[in-house]
């Protein structure tokens, strides 16, 4: 293929793959299948590597992430980002309605109807951001900070599959568009599943999950969050509309993502009617809502109403009171999970709270109990916010008994009644009798055994348990010495299953060492970092020995992960275990093919890529930075030490790299290091 032709199919593919993206992630009605889109996908980076010249920023290759951003540049807004003023009952919107007509002259209703129009919108439960387009490109992400400034989350945005980076059609050539990055609720809930494998406290909410996940540095793990965004506000110069609703047509029209449940209203009743109808129904929506937002539609209007410091004059947000119930506190009981983290549960008498029955609410901890001073028999309110299981929210202190007593916290693991301790700095009380605590066990095993783990489906949660109640298994190791007389009595285990059960557990003797390091669950080690780790340390007689301060030099790896490590190591149960792993045949080492990838040419030298390079593209530079154990960053600090500069650099790099000495170097020079 020659240069001219590379960059023809390049472009069509740019184009065609967007389209594909926006029928997906836009209008939720994809006309390939998933396998071709993944071959259009690969095509198109394979040309962009092959010719580097032609890779536009606006490709969309660049949104399955990989530029790590280690600080987020500050950035000014154009337009101060303002919030909206809240309110609570239909008085107060009434008084609004007021408000916004008398400050249009209009007096009392007008004969022909009312003469302000309203949209009214769904509040979105996430976080907000606004995009700058310049001649139909996405230029700009930035979230909202403190309304003045806020952080350039560039990169991450363009992971968003329903933003687009390209649009199309009569677009003014810079505008802003601001909406609102949501994480979808199967999402949210997928990704604490995956939480919980590892032993990490779920997120308490879509909201904080779509927050934290934009402030991520890996853009490529933002990339796998599968964040969703609803634009909602347009604002610049020579816009192609003369209301809100329109503006969102048009919004719509040149390929954004609006959302479908906005509603022109002609009156206060209808307002109301649309609060009404989704405050019953919001439970049905995939995503979180936390209220309705009410603008008048004219920008004429909105212009003559304007803005106050804070917030403008023509539009409000109704917030929906999270709906609660009052039922009996009837017991507390205490979950232990894997980690030995004990939950308090409460026990209600069940009562019908937002469309499903609800018997049981989190108390979360101890300082909680002890703040709502919660007693047995007590008659509490329970509420149904964004959180995964009801929340008790106070005690109706009129209907308590006069008799009741203050709620004893439990001091002994009820499973295995070790004493139960408390971390300096963390909320929980913890059963630290990890190698003996049946929930603890059984967790740790279900873990090990886990997809992303060693994989080994034949032993699911159920057999798992037969095999912990029958005394077979105790801990990891115990699956090895598993042999099929001892399976063969177990109920429904015939011999096809216990043939399936033993081999899985042979097959997952070749799962290599960054996984088998997850697996082993030392704490706070999930998946990318036990990559990480293995990828460096190279096998786990030297993870075993190494300190704290070492470990620091691993990418990904802070202060708490580091302790974690060398707890885990100093701890005599964990080293047994790990050899008796190794005697049955793990994988406690990279493999040749591995190790012959890796060097440590690069001494763990900082790098920073900027621009374009001749032989290889940037993420391929990137491996092989990683490849011979240097690091990469995002943008420059006096930590760097190399500033790999490629054609048509950013000035202000280059100044920055100036300033900082940092040496500057080709592509060639950075070959010649690692050759
Ligand atoms: S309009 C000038 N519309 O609510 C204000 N905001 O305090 C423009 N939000 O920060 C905002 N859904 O993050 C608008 N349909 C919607 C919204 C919405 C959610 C958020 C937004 C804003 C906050 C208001």
């Amino acid at each position: 293929m020659t240069a001219e032709q590379a960059k023809h199919r390049i472009e069509k593919l740019c184009k065609e793959i967007e389209q594909h993206n926006y029928n997906y992630y836009v209008l939720d009605k994809p006309t390939i299948s998933d396998y071709e889109f993944d071959m259009l996908l690969e095509e198109l980076i394979k040309l962009e590597k092959q010719h580097p010249e032609f890779l536009s920023p606006h490709s969309p290759s660049q949104r399955v992430g990989g530029q790590i951003t280690k600080e987020f540049k500050s950035v000014k807004h154009k337009y101060a980002m303002l919030s909206l003023a809240n309110s609570y009952s239909k008085d107060e919107l009434t008084d609004f309605d007021e408000r916004v007509k008398k400050g249009l002259g209009i007096v009392g209703n007008d004969l022909f109807g009312s003469s302000v129009e309203y949209v009214c919108e769904l509040k979105f439960d996430g976080l907000s951001i606004s995009l700058t387009y310049e001649h139909g490109k996405l230029t700009q992400g930035v979230t909202r900070g403190d309304g003045v400034q806020g952080d350039d989350v560039t990169t991450n945005v363009k992971t968003i599959r329903s933003i687009p980076l390209s649009i199309k059609g009569d677009y003014p050539a810079l505008f802003e568009i601001r909406g609102e990055i949501f994480l979808p609720l199967k999402v949210f809930h997928a990704i604490n599943k995956e939480r919980e494998e590892i032993g990490e406290l779920p997120l308490a909410n879509p909201r904080n999950a779509a927050s934290g996940t934009m402030k991520m540095q890996d853009s490529a793990v933002v990339a796998k969050r599968k964040l969703d965004c609803f634009v909602y506000y347009m604002m610049g110069e020579h816009l192609p509309a003369n209301s809100q609703y329109d503006s969102l047509e048009k919004a719509k029209a040149w390929g954004f993502k609006i959302s479908p449940y906005t509603k022109l209203c002609n009156s206060m009743d209808e307002v109301f009617e649309f609060i009404n109808h989704w405050d019953k129904k919001r439970d049905e929506l995939p995503f979180d809502i936390d209220g309705i937002v009410i603008k008048v539609n004219s920008f004429k209007q909105q212009q003559q109403l304007g803005f106050t410091a804070k917030s403008p004059r023509w539009a409000i947000a109704y917030k929906f009171k999270a709906e609660q119930v009052s039922t009996v506190l009837e017991s507390i009981s205490y979950q232990v999970g894997r980690t030995g983290a004990i939950t308090p549960v409460a026990n209600l008498k069940p009562v019908l709270l937002a469309g499903t029955t609800v018997k049981r609410a989190s108390l979360h901890n101890a300082d909680i109990i002890e703040k709502l001073d919660v007693r047995i028999g007590d008659h509490v309110f329970v509420e149904k916010g964004g959180e995964i299981i009801p929340k008790i929210v106070g005690v109706d202190l009129a209907k308590r008994n006069p008799h009741s007593h203050h709620v004893k916290y439990i001091t002994h693991c009820p499973e295995c009644v070790a004493e139960l301790v408390r971390r300096e700095e963390e909320a929980n009380h913890y059963c630290p009798n990890e190698n003996g605590c049946p929930p603890q066990i059984k967790g740790k095993i279900e873990h090990f055994v886990s997809r992303k783990a060693m994989n080994i489906d034949s032993l699911g949660g159920e057999t798992i348990e037969q095999l912990y109640d029958a005394g077979l298994i105790k801990n990891i190791a115990d699956i090895y010495d598993l042999k099929k007389e001892q399976l063969l009595p177990l109920e429904r285990m015939a011999e096809k299953s216990a043939n399936n059960l033993l081999e899985g557990i042979e097959a997952s003797k070749k799962i290599p060492f960054e996984r088998v390091l997850y697996a082993i669950g030392i704490r706070h080690v999930g998946e990318t970092t036990a990559k990480k780790i293995a990828k460096k340390v190279k096998n786990i007689h030297a993870l075993e020995n190494a300190t704290e301060e070492e470990l620091l030099h691993i990418d990904e790896v802070g202060e708490i992960i580091a302790k974690s490590i060398t707890a885990y190591f100093a701890d005599e149960e964990s080293r047994k275990m790990i050899n008796c792993l190794k005697s049955f045949g793990l994988q406690f080492e990279l493999s040749e093919e591995q190790m012959q990838s890796t060097t440590d040419k690069l001494g763990a030298k900082t790098f920073v890529i900027s621009g374009v390079f001749q032989k290889h593209s940037r993420d391929e530079l990137k491996d092989l930075i990683e490849k011979n154990g240097g690091k990469n960053t995002g943008s420059i600090s006096g930590k760097t030490n190399y500033l790999l500069a490629g054609d048509n650099m950013g000035p202000e790099k280059l100044k920055k790299a100036e300033k900082l000495g940092v040496a500057i170097i080709s592509e060639d020079d950075f070959l010649k290091m690692i050759e």
